[in-house]
């Protein structure tokens, strides 16, 4: 076999008159007809342009180079020399071209069903690519972010490394974990009945490992959540996991801080800075959601006060409320930019939010016009004053309990930005979210639930109110976003076991179900755990920042689709009868629907 001395993308004018041997993929084939034979050759480099002179090559070599075809894979040996046409500033091999001599099929390719082509891919059914992943994969951009997604994870490694953390690896064969999504289970065999659960993340893992005196664990780990796959989440993600000892919440988020400036600055060349922190209740009052997008203004301000002078039932119907409140964003030049049409479906897409709708009006030179003018007019001066208002600017308005106002004034406030394209993509805004809600309320099983998880502990003046105020009682928990993405959360543990059980008693758990869950947790806090703390970052998601993309599929070699399932390898798939009897599982399915369940869907190219 001919042996490669370059790579596709290696060669330049300087490596002219010299003989080189190149492997790859055939990318393209031109057969000029007068003796010429053009190929790009590919590899996961580049792109290198090679010509056989068909009057000038041995018999076997003009067989086979007039036999070529796409995606064959070839070896070539021959002279680097200037391209004798004109040179393609496109590509960086673009001033030469290897006239070939030598030709090596290394394996013919049957006529492939999509090719690795930037332009193509964009043509071709994701379902298609996901399918023939290993094709796809030999894209110059998929290449591309599988590099990037190796130096994140290199990066991650080094940095931590320098500040002494050590690499542990935690089983995947666990019992169920509580960061509040379904688990996966595993039957098992050598225990009837029994299961394993597959860890949402290594949690406890990571905090018996500060017990054990590790006192700086990371790991890069695969978790496992049975939720259902969205554009920036997926069943089976991975996380860059980390625990440290002795520090406080500010001692983590510097550690951490430095690593994600580190990481824009090795991939991107970029100083982003200090990273400033919001609290909680600060992000939820301007704007309307615990991870802000801070590219753009759009703030929303309470005016319920100002609301209740004014005769407009939607406001002084829902102030009567329990937590009612009244909320505007003011859009700047919104009077021109925001048409009726907009408005109007601004009011029948807030209700998948359960607002009722979005009053609107304008401000003029002639004061507020169209919409709810009639009703506002008399506060005119307050809200001018309150929102800041210049003539041009419309202002839209949630009327309703607070939590509902809130969110629906939130999800506004991005599709507002996405609409009028306020959006400056180049821009990296990072912010910490703190000071969480120890607990949230649930109105309907009529119980508190841990905002972070129930390892999380109060800050430390708020002890006293986990008890008094558990509503009002602060986390120590943080959450990292960036452009309106939580790309990492973490918090300060409880390690002492009465702590912990104060809070086990909070979220309703029995001392027989704490013990049955966490028992292990409890006993290894009981003899000598010292204070800790950690983070976990989305893997995925910090890469899907790096690349420049929203489908957390393409940061992902073998990803599942969004109904979770894997094309390529056609998994789920059913398992012989005789597997599920050796570990004691009977399907409770008839057997017409496990027909239908035997494989996961075909395929259907809708490109
Ligand atoms: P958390 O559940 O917030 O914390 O997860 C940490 C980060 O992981 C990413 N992430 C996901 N990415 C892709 N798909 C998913 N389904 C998915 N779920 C989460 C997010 C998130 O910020 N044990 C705690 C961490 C700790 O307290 O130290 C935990 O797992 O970017």
């Amino acid at each position: 076999m001919l042996k490669r001395t370059h790579t596709c993308g290696e060669l330049r004018a300087e490596h002219a008159s010299q003989t080189v041997t190149l492997c790859g993929w055939v990318n393209t084939y031109r057969d000029q007809g007068k003796g010429l034979i053009f190929i790009d050759l590919r590899d996961r480099d580049g792109l290198t342009q090679v010509v056989f002179n068909l009057e000038y090559v041995a018999g076997d070599v003009v067989t086979a180079g007039r036999g070529l075809r796409r995606e064959d894979v070839i070896a070539v040996t021959g002279k680097v020399r200037t391209r004798a046409g004109d040179p393609n500033p496109k590509l960086p091999t673009g001033e030469i071209e290897v006239v070939g001599d030598q030709l090596e099929v290394l394996n013919k390719a049957e006529t492939p069903p999509i090719l690795p082509d930037e332009y193509e891919a964009e043509k071709i059914a994701e379902e298609t690519r996901l399918k023939y992943r290993y094709i796809d994969l030999r894209r110059k951009r998929m290449q591309h972010i599988l590099r990037t997604r190796h130096r994140v994870t290199k990066i991650a490694r080094d940095y931590f490394d320098e500040h002494g953390f050590t690499e542990i690896e935690t089983p995947f064969l666990i019992k169920t974990t509580p960061e509040g999504a379904r688990d996966f289970i595993v039957p098992s065999r050598m225990y009837p009945g029994q299961w394993y659960a597959l860890p949402q993340s290594p949690q406890l893992f990571k905090q018996i490992l500060m017990v054990a005196g590790c006192e700086r664990y990371m790991q890069i780990v695969r978790c496992f959540r049975d939720e259902d796959p969205r554009a920036d989440r997926q069943a089976e993600f991975s996380q860059i996991d980390l625990e440290m000892s002795f520090v406080d919440r500010d001692d983590v988020m510097a550690m951490m801080g430095g690593f994600i400036q580190t990481l824009w600055k090795q991939v991107l060349g970029m100083d982003i800075g200090d990273i400033p922190a919001i609290t909680y209740r600060d992000a939820m009052e301007r704007y309307g959601i615990d991870r802000p997008d801070l590219r753009f203004g759009l703030e929303i301000t309470d005016v319920s006060d100002h609301a209740a002078k004014t005769e407009f039932k939607v406001f002084t119907n829902a102030l009567a409320k329990d937590t009612g409140v009244v909320k505007a964003i003011r859009v700047p030049g919104g009077a021109e930019k925001l048409t009726r049409k907009m408005t109007d479906g601004y009011s029948e897409w807030i209700k998948t939010f359960k607002a009722g709708g979005v009053p609107v009006v304008k401000y003029t030179d002639k004061g507020f016009e169209a919409g709810i003018a009639k009703f506002v007019s008399p506060i005119e001066k307050e809200l001018v004053e309150r929102l800041g208002l210049e003539v041009g600017d419309s202002v839209l308005f949630a009327a309703d309990t607070y939590a509902i106002a809130t969110k629906a004034l939130g999800e506004l406030r991005n599709k507002l930005a996405r609409d009028l394209d306020l959006i400056d993509e180049t821009q990296w805004k990072f912010v910490w979210v703190i000071d969480f809600p120890m607990f949230e309320f649930d109105e309907e099983t009529q119980r508190w639930y841990s905002l972070h998880h129930p390892f999380t502990s109060p800050r430390p003046d708020q002890f006293d109110q986990l008890e008094s105020d558990p509503g009002g009682c602060l986390s120590t928990g943080y959450d990292l976003v960036v452009n309106g993405s939580e790309i990492g959360g973490g918090s300060i543990r409880m390690h002492q076991p009465h702590v912990q059980q104060k809070v086990f008693d909070m979220l309703g758990l029995s001392k027989e179900e704490a013990k049955m869950k966490f028992g292990f947790l409890l006993d290894a806090l009981k003899y000598g755990a010292p204070p800790h703390g950690g983070i976990a970052f989305g893997l995925d998601r910090l890469v899907m920042h790096l690349v420049g993309t929203d489908n957390i599929r393409d940061v992902i070699a073998f990803p599942k689709t969004q109904t979770g399932a894997d094309l390529m390898i056609q998994a789920p798939g059913s398992v012989a009868p005789e597997q599920l009897e050796e570990l004691h599982v009977q399907s409770v399915l008839p057997e017409e629907a496990k027909q239908l369940h035997e494989h996961v869907p075909e395929v259907v190219d809708r490109g």
